[in-house]
């Protein structure tokens, strides 16, 4: 079967189309024709040799944490009836493939009415997005701020912020991406590339600050953020686009009495995950959650898909199509 293999780590160019043999279901697994794999900005860092204390993983090696598919075998133990139904399976990797092994518990059947290449762009943005949006529990006239808000999951998360209805105030780069934030709902949108963004920000809460800053950016995008916030707001740093998870001093977080969390807030164990996607697809099947699907590129195209997302050039969620 074909499948893309990061061949030692590096840019884009290391992501190589290659043949492997097809894969075989063991005990409680099962093996999935895919028609769509999430692209992710960690799948990015991973393929150029960062993160390797959370993941280790060593090339040459399939990348891609999640497919869409329809049920081609059941190993044994397995339900059959799960043959020739649709799914979403979340993988410890190999997502890039033409067919994947997924452990049963990690399958969900994708509900009628649900497109499984939108069922994919959810399978992590949107679990992501559910889970931080219950963490922060976001009361109705908030004012939210969130950044890397043209990104996979930063959309979701503005139609999250504000069916919850919050104020909220978006921030990215350039101006493609602020015009995708604004249709998705926000009520204003800041580029963060420029001097003043910061006061924009201020100036978008009428002076008075933020109660909660969702930061998918990190870096000084995240602790500029951060000392924008009102006394008794709240603070997620989940994200490293920019180099790093922002940091938090504990110390000035306690005198402005100010919580915070980071990426230990959306990592779940299995049965949250479970949870959470039985959730994120009756929402899209609701038609209240919508991925935004910028790009989608074809398997054997997987470095340009990367390329894109390095390059910031990226809308919303990336994905391949098998
Ligand atoms: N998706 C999930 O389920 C999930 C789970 C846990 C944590 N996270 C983390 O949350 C962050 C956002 O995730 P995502 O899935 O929304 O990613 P994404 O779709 O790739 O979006 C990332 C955004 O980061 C911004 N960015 C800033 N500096 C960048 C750089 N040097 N290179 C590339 N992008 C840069 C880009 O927007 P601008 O150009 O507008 O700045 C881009 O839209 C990532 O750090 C990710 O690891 C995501």
């Amino acid at each position: 079967m074909r499948v893309v293999q990061v061949t030692k780590f590096g840019g884009p160019e290391v992501l190589v189309p290659a043949q492997l043999p097809e894969p075989v279901a063991g005990e409680g697994e099962l093996v999935i024709a895919t028609v769509a794999a999430d692209v992710l900005f960690l799948d990015t860092m991973v393929r150029g040799g960062g993160g390797g204390e959370y993941f280790p993983v060593r090339p040459p090696y399939v990348p891609g944490g999640g497919v869409a598919g329809k049920v081609v075998s059941v190993g044994d133990g397995g339900d059959p009836g799960l043959l020739n139904t649709t799914v979403i399976a979340r993988l410890p990797g190999g997502g890039y493939a033409e067919r994947v092994v997924a452990p049963a518990g990690q399958v969900h059947e994708v509900p009628d009415g649900v497109d499984p290449v939108v069922a994919v762009a959810l399978l992590h943005d949107g679990v992501t997005a559910l889970g931080l949006a219950e963490r922060s529990r976001i009361r109705p006239g908030e004012r939210v701020l969130i950044t890397a808000a043209g990104g996979g999951l930063g959309l979701l998360l503005v139609q999250l912020a504000k069916a919850a209805g919050a104020r909220v105030v978006a921030a990215a780069r350039g101006q493609r991406k602020l015009a995708l934030i604004r249709e998705q709902g926000a009520d204003a949108v800041v580029d963060y590339s420029e001097a003043d963004w910061a006061e924009r920000v201020m100036g978008a809460t009428d002076g008075a600050g933020l109660d909660l800053v969702l930061d998918g950016a990190g870096g000084q995008v995240g602790a500029t953020a951060f000392s924008l916030i009102a006394p008794g707001g709240r603070f997620s740093a989940h994200g490293t686009p920019s180099g790093r998870f922002a940091a938090v001093d504990p110390g000035e977080a306690a005198r402005r009495g100010v919580g915070f969390w980071g990426i230990e807030a959306v990592q779940f164990d299995s049965d949250e995950h479970a949870r959470l996607t039985g959730q994120v697809l009756a929402e899209a099947a609701a038609g209240r959650l919508r991925p935004v699907i910028g790009q989608t590129f074809p398997l054997a195209s997987a470095a340009d898909a990367h390329a894109a997302i390095e390059a910031r050039a990226a809308l919303g969620k990336t994905l391949l199509l098998i």
